[in-house]
């Protein structure tokens, strides 16, 4: 099954919203097989195995980096089917004037720059951002519900 990095940023640890963030995930079906509470570095954010490298060079990068470093991120791994796409889906578009109502971001966010959390964008991404956060690897179990959720 595929795995996503979801990460609840500092404004969504700070507004109370992770357990809100963990609920949608567990009621959409997806598996929680890693997730650990850190206060980033800056040098750790601008590693090329985040999502944010890329983004080096564009004008707000000091501002997002200083925003993430600011205060701790719960990092999480969510496995199930297309669990990437899905991911993005449930978290909404970027931009809160573009994320939809029923979305992370759609129901709790205003500003781009403070919008609650993070998912990978491709599954090459996810497993990059797996190893960087959990350099110590996810758990393996199986839920008896599987039959439930999978055909
Ligand atoms: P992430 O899941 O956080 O990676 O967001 P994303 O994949 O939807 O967007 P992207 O990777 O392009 O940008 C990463 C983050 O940078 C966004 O989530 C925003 O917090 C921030 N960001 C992106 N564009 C802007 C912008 O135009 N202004 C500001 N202030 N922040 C931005
Ligand atoms: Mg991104």
């Amino acid at each position: 099954k595929e795995q996503t990095y979801i990460m609840v940023k500092p404004d969504g640890v700070q507004r109370g919203l992770v357990g809100e963030i963990i609920a949608r995930f567990e009621k959409r079906g997806f598996k929680l097989v890693a997730m650990k509470l850190v206060h980033a570095t800056p040098e750790h954010l601008e590693k090329p195995a985040t999502d944010y490298a890329d983004l080096k060079g564009k004008p707000f990068f000091p501002g997002l980096i200083k925003y993430m470093a600011s205060g701790p991120v719960v990092g999480m791994v969510w496995e199930g089917l297309d669990a990437v796409k899905t991911g993005r889906v449930m978290l909404g578009a970027t931009k809160p004037l573009e994320s939809a109502p029923g979305t992370i971001r759609g129901d709790y966010a205003l500003a781009v720059g403070r919008n609650i959390c993070h998912g990978s964008d491709a599954v090459e991404s996810a497993q990059n951002e797996i190893a960087l956060w959990f350099p110590e690897g996810v758990t393996q179990y199986s839920i008896a519900n599987e039959g439930w959720i999978f055909e």
